[in-house]
């Protein structure tokens, strides 16, 4: 039974999970009771477990998802998932086969995020049940190294018709997410056009940067505790550190290389905490992002995540109208 019918979803549109509070229950259940399917974000388990109930209640009868990132998982957000019936429990940020069978154990549906072909043999035979295939253009953390319509293509001639695969990247309107079903796509993932909605947690003035964006990077200037390529848009941190290479000095990315193990260490609760201290001209920067009741100059010290699709987005709009501007 292909992806779509499985869920009973009324539009292969999904809303991308987005860590720390950005995708909470409101945004989840919006777009989930709009007819597509929202996903709520890592955060710390008790917020995690009260934003699927959330979710639930606000999209009675509809499907939700979960989103986990792999290095800062604990046993509480899978029984999270588990208590709260997740339909669909969406894996990002590296192989983890021990989770994916946790996971199996307690009755989930598991895809996982990949941005190659290898990757995506790779999470197949780590367990997952489906693939998300990111591309290139795609913003917050990156697997993707190639543009999305081109992954896509190479993942689905790798591994077949039958294994679910969701797309990501570049989904800016509904001619996008026609492509990608053309190529090969169940469904197609928003971040971006999801960050700027009514619903978002993303605090306004991260919005508004967003929208005013010119272009965005692909760096690994917020790595400490976490060393993977992000995308973000530009801001005082980035105008400091990566003008001359957009991934930041060498230097600084090779002491953020050693740093996984601190940021695996901390829950992911605390990573905003450190906001509080980070500063443009101060090379430690976490993680964490902008939310809603933050000072607003956290702007220029934090990642803005987003996607190249950010290039192309006029407004914040409702999660239930962003949903159906990118229905084909
Ligand atoms: C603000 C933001 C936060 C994100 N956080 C996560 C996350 O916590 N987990 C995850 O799997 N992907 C995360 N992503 C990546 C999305 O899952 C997705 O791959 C990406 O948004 C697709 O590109 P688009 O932003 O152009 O739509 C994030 C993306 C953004 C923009």
């Amino acid at each position: 039974m292909r992806f779509a019918e499985r869920l009973n979803l009324e539009h292969p549109v999904v809303q991308a999970g987005m860590g720390g509070g950005v995708a909470g229950g409101a945004l989840a259940g919006a777009v989930s009771a709009a007819g597509g399917l929202g996903t709520v974000g890592i955060m710390g388990p008790d917020a995690f477990l009260g934003a699927l109930h959330e979710a639930r209640r606000l999209a009675p009868g509809r499907p939700v998802a979960a989103n986990l990132l792999v290095p800062f998982v604990r046993s509480a957000h899978v029984a999270a998932c588990a208590e709260a019936r997740a339909d669909v429990v969406v894996l990002h940020g590296g192989a983890a086969p021990a989770l994916v069978r946790a996971l199996h154990a307690a009755g989930l549906f598991v895809l996982d995020t990949v941005g190659t072909v290898a990757e995506a043999r790779r999470a197949l035979a780590d367990g997952a049940d489906g693939l998300v295939v990111q591309g290139l253009e795609a913003g917050g953390h990156l697997v993707g190294v190639q543009d999305t319509p081109g992954a896509l293509a190479a993942v689905r001639a790798a591994i077949g018709d039958e294994v679910p695969v969701l797309a990501a990247g570049g989904v800016a309107d509904a001619v996008v997410v026609q492509r990608l079903l053309d190529l090969g796509a169940d469904a197609a993932a928003a971040g971006t056009r999801f960050l700027l909605t009514a619903e978002s947690g993303a605090h306004p003035a991260y919005r508004d940067r967003v929208l005013g964006a010119k272009r965005t990077l692909d760096t690994l200037l917020f790595s400490t505790g976490w060393p993977m390529r992000h995308r973000v848009v530009p801001n005082a941190a980035t105008d400091r550190w990566c003008a001359t290479d957009e991934r930041g000095p060498a230097w600084l990315r090779a002491v953020t290389a050693r740093t996984g193990p601190v940021g695996r260490a901390l829950p992911i609760a605390h990573l905003e905490r450190f906001l509080g201290v980070q500063r443009p001209g101060l090379p430690v920067f976490t993680p964490a992002l902008p939310l809603v009741g933050m000072d607003a100059a956290v702007v220029d010290r934090a990642a803005l995540y987003a996607g190249e699709s950010a290039l192309r987005m006029t407004g914040v709009v409702s999660a239930a109208d962003a949903v159906a501007a990118l229905t084909p």
